[in-house]
């Protein structure tokens, strides 16, 4: 079982939209796929709620805390996270094989993502660990422009973009339409989890 987290100390920059993301395509492609919502919030859970009030089948199953403690086998379990919580961060971390981590376009952002990164460098973490960041809700401008560069330059991996598309919002409680779905695979072959 690979272990993907999803991790950011800042709220609202995407975890919940990239585990769902996440697990949609690696269940798509047949994996058997398990999205663990360690965010009390249960945003994630609520997804999966909402599918099924609506009669939709997602391909991948949304577990709590208690449930994870006797998960059936799956190949990916993909870990969302709560914002403002190093605790729950850094403990996820420690057990990931991959690590993303969202953040949204500006340089305000970029400030924010130290924390984030500054929680995760007192973690020992995972021999072989891959770490991707991911940005999301760009737009056609410069401040979208200008944050590929800037994370490179300070070393951090850009695997995907996400570009600001009302439909996900929409797609709350639903899969995410076909036509979305490109960035979560390209986060995933970037770091070679799929071919
Ligand atoms: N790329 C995007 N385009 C449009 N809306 C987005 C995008 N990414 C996230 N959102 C919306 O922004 C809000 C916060 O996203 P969410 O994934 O819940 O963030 P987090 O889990 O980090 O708090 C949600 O309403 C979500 O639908
Ligand atoms: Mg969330």
């Amino acid at each position: 079982m690979k272990i993907i987290s999803v991790l950011s100390r800042k709220g609202g920059v995407g975890k919940t939209l990239l585990s769902v993301g996440l697990a949609q395509v690696l269940g798509e492609l047949g994996h058997r796929v398990a999205l663990l919502d360690r965010d009390p919030e249960g945003s994630a859970m609520g997804w999966q709620h909402g599918a099924q009030a609506g009669g939709v089948v997602l391909p991948y199953r949304v577990i709590g805390p208690i449930e994870a403690t006797r998960l059936e086998p799956v190949d990916f379990l993909i870990v969302d996270t709560p914002p403002n919580d190093t605790r729950t961060l850094q403990d996820t971390a420690r057990q990931s094989q991959v690590l993303l981590i969202p953040l949204l376009p500006g340089a305000g952002e970029m400030d924010r993502l130290q924390e984030t990164v500054q929680a995760l460098s007192m973690v020992e973490l995972q021999d072989g660990v891959q770490l991707g960041f991911v940005i999301n809700r760009t737009e056609h401008d410069n401040v979208s422009a200008a944050m590929r560069p800037a994370l490179e330059e300070l070393g951090y991996p850009v695997v995907a973009q996400i570009r600001k598309a009302v439909d996900y919002q929409r797609s709350f409680g639903n899969l995410i339409p076909e036509s979305l779905t490109a960035p979560f695979r390209e986060a995933m072959t970037e770091l070679e989890v799929i071919a």
